[in-house]
């Protein structure tokens, strides 16, 4: 049995030994593809592969198409846009992610981003602090409850909203749950973002939304880029002078908004929310137990495809 680690961004060290140490002890070979430059490095790596273990490397049609032999790929990490769920389905290759190994990574990465808008992006002037204001956790998710864990801490006031996670359980952990978007950003004076990319959720975060929120209000956005309609987002700022966003996913328009947003506006150079050594360990750990679980028991219980 073949296991790829298929990393454009690879691992750091210290998850590759966590990995290969999981897979040698099932009686599995470890191969290693890292920093490749070219698909065709991919298509070839891939060729007798039974499993591959991915970050957010592009796994399509064709890479399926290449890889024969293959019958799971794991994405160590939450989002699994990355993968063409469809094809895969159709080769009868298994996807799943390790959904909750890096929640805790990006939600101190949240709160990093609150903080620092909150003190005007530590520029040496007097700013506002967490405590007392209101906190609007869009999406109840792995991430979202860290959130909510952390900022407790801060003395926040919290609310959520997810479309699907039953109130009760959003409740228990001490937040209010509300019934609608509309309602929480009415709500909240710094609202974060927790909503996967779906075709529901694409380009949601728009202007109609965005504008109900209060003067001085901020958006954090450590989930995907899709989800802003930049567009509007640009225009809402524009017009709101008080508003702040900050972002783990750099804008398509990133130049437009440094430019026209500077003490406001802040992005990541480069996706950093799940980049930590402890996220890394433990999505790249899951990912080897998942495969293992899976050849040798069947077990398909983080399976994302149908
Ligand atoms: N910045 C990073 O490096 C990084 C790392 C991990 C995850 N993420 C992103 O963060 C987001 C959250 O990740 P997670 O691990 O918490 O995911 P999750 O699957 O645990 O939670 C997502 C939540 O969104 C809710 N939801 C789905 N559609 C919704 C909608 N239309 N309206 C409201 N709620 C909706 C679901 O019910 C679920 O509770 C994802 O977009 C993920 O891709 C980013």
């Amino acid at each position: 049995m073949k296991v790829l680690i298929a990393t454009d961004k690879p691992f750091a060290k210290v998850a590759v030994d966590g990995i290969r140490k999981e897979i040698e002890a099932a009686g599995y070979e470890l191969a290693l593809l890292e920093k490749y430059t070219e698909k065709a490095q991919l298509l070839d790596a891939v060729k007798d592969a039974n499993a591959i273990i991915i970050r957010s490397d592009i796994i399509d049609a064709q890479v399926l198409d290449a890889a024969k032999e293959l019958k799971i790929v794991v994405r160590a990490g939450a989002g699994y846009d990355n993968v063409d769920l469809e094809a895969a389905t159709a080769h009868g290759v298994c996807v799943m992610n390790t959904p909750g190994q890096n929640s805790n990574a990006v939600a101190e990465l949240a709160l990093g981003m609150m903080v620092y808008a909150a003190r005007n992006f530590f520029n040496g002037t007097s700013g506002t602090e967490l405590m007392g204001k209101k906190l609007g956790i869009h999406a109840y998710g792995n991430v979202g409850r860290n959130v909510a864990r952390i900022a407790k801490g801060f003395g926040m006031e919290i609310y959520a909203y997810d479309a699907f996670c039953p109130a009760d359980v959003i409740e228990k952990d001490g937040v209010k749950a509300l019934t609608s978007a509309d309602e929480l950003y009415q709500t909240c004076d710094v609202v974060s973002l927790h909503i996967p990319a779906t075709p529901e959720t694409k380009k949601s975060i728009n202007y109609a939304l965005l504008k109900q929120m209060p003067k001085g209000a901020m958006l954090v956005n450590t989930a995907r880029k899709e989800v802003i309609n930049e567009d509007e987002l640009i225009k809402l700022m524009e017009d709101r002078p008080d508003f702040k966003y900050l972002t783990d996913i750099m804008p398509a328009a990133n130049d437009k908004f440094t430019e026209l947003f500077a003490g406001r506006y802040f992005s990541t150079p480069k996706k950093m929310g799940a980049q930590t050594a402890e996220a890394n360990i433990n999505a790249g750990i899951a990912a080897a137990t998942q495969i293992v679980g899976f050849f040798k028991d069947g077990c398909e219980k983080f399976r994302v495809n149908k």
